[in-house]
Parts: structure tokens; C-alpha cells; sequence
């Protein structure tokens, strides 16, 4: 099928399964060449990253340790500023080697966010992986290390990703049809 209906939207077929599976096997090359030897840490960022995570750690050697995470705001105490935290992480992360695991990088807000806060813990290194990257919107300055694919400024579903939480189930990935 390469048109799909989700709720009020069309999609139709944009990266298949197999181009989604070389981008990850990309992403899990870098990091075995490049981070060989460290006792690393995945930070897998939820929802939309369980099914690249999943394909990821498969493909990565030696033996990393995996947390899922959210990020949830509240209303800070002065005013009514919003303040971040990270739920679901209970392993510490002084002086370890980090890795984040990003689905989508859009604006980079969600990571910004998401970095700050694992940054106030003090882990050796900090690195991040993103399996789509829209360079075009991206407004932040933290460098995305390993990219799976880079896309323009179009919305997509599939493969974890979802609208208005339909989608994530799918194999491949759809982009939104034409407004
Ligand atoms: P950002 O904070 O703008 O970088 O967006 C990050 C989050 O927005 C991602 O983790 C996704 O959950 C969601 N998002 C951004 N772009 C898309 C998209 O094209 N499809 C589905 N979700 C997206
Ligand atoms: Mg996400």
C-alpha cells in the first residue's frame, strides 16, 4: 500500500523498510567504530525511539547498559516557568559514557531539553544519536554525532513515529500528502 489514511490525514510511502534498516545499521557502525571500549549507556528517548532502539542495540558490540526515558514539564515555582525533568531514569550516570537515542530531531527542543538534564548528572561523555534529522528546522547548537538519515521539513509516521498516536506500528515510513 502506498497511500495510507490515519485519522484525518493521507500518508503515502516515503522511506521503506529496508533503506530505514541500512540507515540504522549506518548509525550502529559509527558508534561500534567510534565507541569501542566504552562501557556505554543508552538513553533511549520515548515514545517514538522503541523501534529503532530495538534494531539499534541488536547491532551494537560489547555489552551497553539501556534505560528509557521520558521527559515531563511542570510548572516551576516562580511563575508559571516549566520546568523539565527525566522520568523512568534509575541508573546514574556520573562519569559514564552516555548515548542518546533520538527517533527524530525536528527542532532540536525535545534533545535540548533531554541534554540539559542528563548533562546536571555529570557522565564522561555525552553523545547523541538520530535516526531522521531535519537540518532545515533544527534551531539548537548541540551536535548530532550519528545521523541515520537526513530529511526535509516534512512531517512522517511509521517505524515508532506517529500522528496523533497512529502510525508507530508501521514498517515503513509515510510522509503526509499534499495539504
Ligand atoms: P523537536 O523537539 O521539535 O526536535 O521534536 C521532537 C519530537 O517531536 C520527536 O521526538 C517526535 O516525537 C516529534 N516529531 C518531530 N517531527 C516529527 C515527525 O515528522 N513525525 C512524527 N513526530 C515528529
Ligand atoms: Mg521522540
Amino acid at each position: 500500500m502506498n497511500i495510507i489514511t490515519l485519522g484525518d490525514k493521507s500518508f503515502s510511502l516515503f522511506i521503506d523498510d529496508q533503506k530505514i534498516n541500512k540507515a540504522v545499521q549506518k548509525v550502529a557502525n559509527e558508534i561500534n567504530d567510534t565507541l569501542a571500549g566504552k562501557n556505554l549507556i543508552f538513553l533511549s528517548v520515548l515514545n517514538g525511539s522503541f523501534m529503532f532502539t530495538a534494531d539499534l542495540v541488536r547491532l551494537i558490540k560489547g555489552n551497553p547498559e539501556l534505560s528509557f526515558i521520558k521527559t515531563a514539564s511542570y510548572e516551576g515555582l516562580i511563575g508559571s516557568e516549566k520546568v523539565n525533568q527525566l522520568i523512568g531514569l534509575n541508573n546514574e550516570l556520573r562519569h559514564r559514557n552516555v548515548v542518546i537515542l533520538e527517533d527524530i530531531v525536528d527542532t532540536g527542543n525535545t534533545l535540548d531539553a533531554v541534554y540539559k538534564l542528563v548533562q546536571q548528572q555529570q557522565p564522561a561523555s555525552i553523545k547523541v544519536a538520530a535516526l531522521f534529522y531535519k537540518p532545515l528546522a533544527y534551531k539548537k547548537e548541540i551536535n548530532i554525532d550519528y545521523v541515520g538519515l537526513e530529511i526535509e521539513n516534512d512531517f512522517i509516521v511509521g517505524y515508532g513515529l506517529d500522528y496523533n498516536g497512529l502510525g508507530r506500528n508501521l514498517k515503513h515510513i509515510y510522509k503526509i500528502a499534499d495539504k
